[in-house]
């Protein structure tokens, strides 16, 4: 693993430091916990018909916490947690400077697209654009030098351009099921999204013994899967 073969002074030859793991709830906990499994880290119970926040594993000094997805990044940066499963697209928008992204997991693949009604013509001026991904919204239009207002929403983005509120929505598209269902079309691709596993500047520093064997894990678990 290029960049992370070091071993910090600071590092002590102690294996059992406590360890956090930020599980981003919804859609991608389903297909996290057998990755996490095959690194031999196992909730101890079931967390999904729990309403705890934090749980305990298979070894004593690991624990879970499950929060929402838009909150991994947040609590890995600030050393809340030591590592993390987040979305790029989560990532890309939170746009964290010190998280580490070693390892892509393979889940929820999905791409990141500007989409808009099957009959809108060009849009003539200004381009209202509503999405939950204001700052991947902003970079990708800036960055073709297009002028755009955008809309800020928390989910059913697809709902916007029926409703006049906006030209186009920037949303994650997977099947082109919901886009579909309400007579929109994929009009341009942003990026291809899938969940990453993330860690902490602090952690790598001070738990890398400890860390790295569960990356490595992780890494032959999702190859196993291909
Ligand atoms: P949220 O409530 O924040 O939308 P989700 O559980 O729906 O959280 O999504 C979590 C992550 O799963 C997203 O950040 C994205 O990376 C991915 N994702 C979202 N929607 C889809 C989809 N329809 N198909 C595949 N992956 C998706
Ligand atoms: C996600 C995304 C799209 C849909 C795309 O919504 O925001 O609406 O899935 O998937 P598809 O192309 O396979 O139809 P989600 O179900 O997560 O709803 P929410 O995030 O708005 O709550
Ligand atoms: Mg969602």
């Amino acid at each position: 693993m290029p960049g992370l073969n070091f071993l910090s002074g600071n590092e002590t030859a102690d294996m059992k430091q406590n360890l956090t793991i930020a599980l981003s709830k919804g859609r991608i906990l389903k297909d996290t916990l057998p990755l996490l499994e095959a690194a031999d880290i196992i909730p101890a119970e079931d967390i999904f018909s729990s309403r705890k926040l934090i749980f305990d594993t298979n070894h004593d000094n690991i624990k879970l916490v499950v929060i929402r997805a838009t909150d991994v990044p947040t609590y890995v940066e600030h050393g809340g947690a030591d590592m993390g499963v987040a979305g790029k697209d989560v990532l890309l928008e939170y746009g964290a400077k010190g998280l580490y992204e070693p390892l892509d997991l393979d889940i929820a693949r999905c791409r990141l697209m500007v989409a808009g009604m099957k009959d809108a013509g060009e849009v003539e001026g200004r381009m209202t654009v509503a999405t939950k991904f204001v700052n991947i919204t902003k970079e990708f239009f800036a960055r073709q030098g297009r002028q755009v207002d955008i809309i800020k929403l928390y989910g059913a983005m697809e709902l916007a351009p029926i409703m006049g509120l906006a030209d186009r929505i920037v949303d994650i598209v997977d099947t082109g099921n919901t886009l579909r269902a309400n007579g929109l079309v994929p009009m341009e691709d942003i990026c291809y999204v899938s969940s990453r596993l993330v860690v902490g500047k602090a952690a790598l520093k001070m738990k890398h013994r400890q860390i790295q064997p569960i990356i490595e894990q992780l890494a032959a678990a999702v190859d196993a899967r291909k």
